[in-house]
């Protein structure tokens, strides 16, 4: 199958390239103002989203089978300093996509977010009505109804949860950013009633790519680890993972303490059925995430004079992580 993803320089969009390359598939890569470097790519370019002749031309000439929509202003904070950026990278080019999606018979995977919702009930079934607090979400609540009304039958939204894993830069998982706090001497504060469903890049990626060869399965699904629980147990985890003293580096905080802390949800634990039930790809526990977990480029030499560990330092098929 010939595959279209976007995004393709950033966290997520890296391993779905490199999911779709370990089923199979051949891979145009589209970063945004990089041009991706992926192992195994033959076809990688720099490419504007939001220029919309250029991205019809260039599904028109490439003729894919599907396309998986990773790229986005992908945090509340980035959306709220470029608001017309957002609304158009999170909002109109996913419409976009799904109109060329459909006048092309292809299939497209479009990422979207649990902040879609409010927070209040958890537990969120993928027929729950949204009802964003933010811009973030706000954009991308609008993104999965255009997506919809032009592919309701060949279109698939993803709505998923903060994602954990290694990225090249070694600044954009969620450990990474930790260990970049604590190697300043900083230790991370942390909601203990803020609750989050994490799930690893490459097993998010795997069922991006299942997705696009499942023809039968489009619409609204949900797909996260199967642990929801605190931000504060998420760092509490990882630490004692990484064999670092949880109580030194992980400090429990409320959001009561935090005025800002309304326009963030409370509780975006997700239900994964039906998708769990569908996919060969299995949803994974915290324990098996967090095994796949390196110790972040430039934190090796601050790791083993903090823990006496050894860190072997990696590289991936000419990638240095
Ligand atoms: N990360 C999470 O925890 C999380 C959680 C839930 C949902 N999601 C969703 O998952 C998806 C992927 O997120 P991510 O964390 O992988 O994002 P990311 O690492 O920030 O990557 C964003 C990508 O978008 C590209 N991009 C930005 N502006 C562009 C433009 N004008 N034209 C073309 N490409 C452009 C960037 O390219 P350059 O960097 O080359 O400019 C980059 O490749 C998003 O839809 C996000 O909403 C993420």
């Amino acid at each position: 199958m010939k595959l279209v993803v976007t995004g393709a320089s950033g966290f997520l969009g890296r391993e779905v390239c490199l999911a779709a390359l370990r089923r199979g598939h051949e891979v145009l890569a589209l970063g945004g103002s990089r041009a991706p470097t992926i192992p195994g790519v033959a076809q990688a370019r720099a490419f504007d989203l939001c220029s919309e002749a250029a991205l019809e031309a260039l599904l028109l000439e490439e003729f894919p089978h599907a396309v998986v929509h990773c790229a986005a202003l992908p945090t509340i904070e980035t959306c709220l300093a470029d608001p017309a950026r957002a609304k158009t990278l999170n909002t109109e080019v996913p419409k976009k996509l799904a109109q060329l999606c459909f006048h092309l018979g292809a299939k497209l995977v479009h990422l979207s977010t649990d902040t879609v919702f409010d927070g209040v009930a958890g537990g969120y079934q993928h027929t729950d009505q949204p009802a964003p607090l933010n811009l973030y979400g706000e954009t991308k609540a609008a993104a999965e109804i255009e997506v919809l009304r032009y592919g309701r039958e060949h279109a698939a939204v993803i709505r998923t949860s903060p994602i954990i894993g290694n990225s090249v830069g070694g600044d954009r998982g969620l450990h990474e950013r930790l260990f970049a706090s604590w190697k300043e001497g900083k230790s991370a504060s942390l909601f203990t009633d803020e609750i989050r469903q994490p799930v690893e890049a490459s097993n998010l990626a795997d069922v991006t790519i299942e997705l696009c060869e499942r023809s039968n399965l489009s619409g609204i699904y949900h797909w996260a680890g199967t642990e929801a629980m605190s931000r504060h147990e998420i760092g509490v985890r990882i630490a004692r993972h990484f064999g670092l003293e949880a109580d030194k580096f992980v400090r429990p905080i409320s959001r009561g303490e935090v005025p800002a802390a309304t326009t963030r949800p409370r509780d975006l634990s997700l239900r994964l059925h039906p998708l769990a039930g569908k996919l060969r790809t299995p949803a994974q526990s915290f324990d098996e995430q967090l095994a796949q977990l390196r110790v972040p480029r430039g934190c090796e030499d601050w790791y083993e004079q903090e823990t006496g560990r050894k860190v072997v330092r990696r590289l991936e098929k000419g990638v240095d992580f």
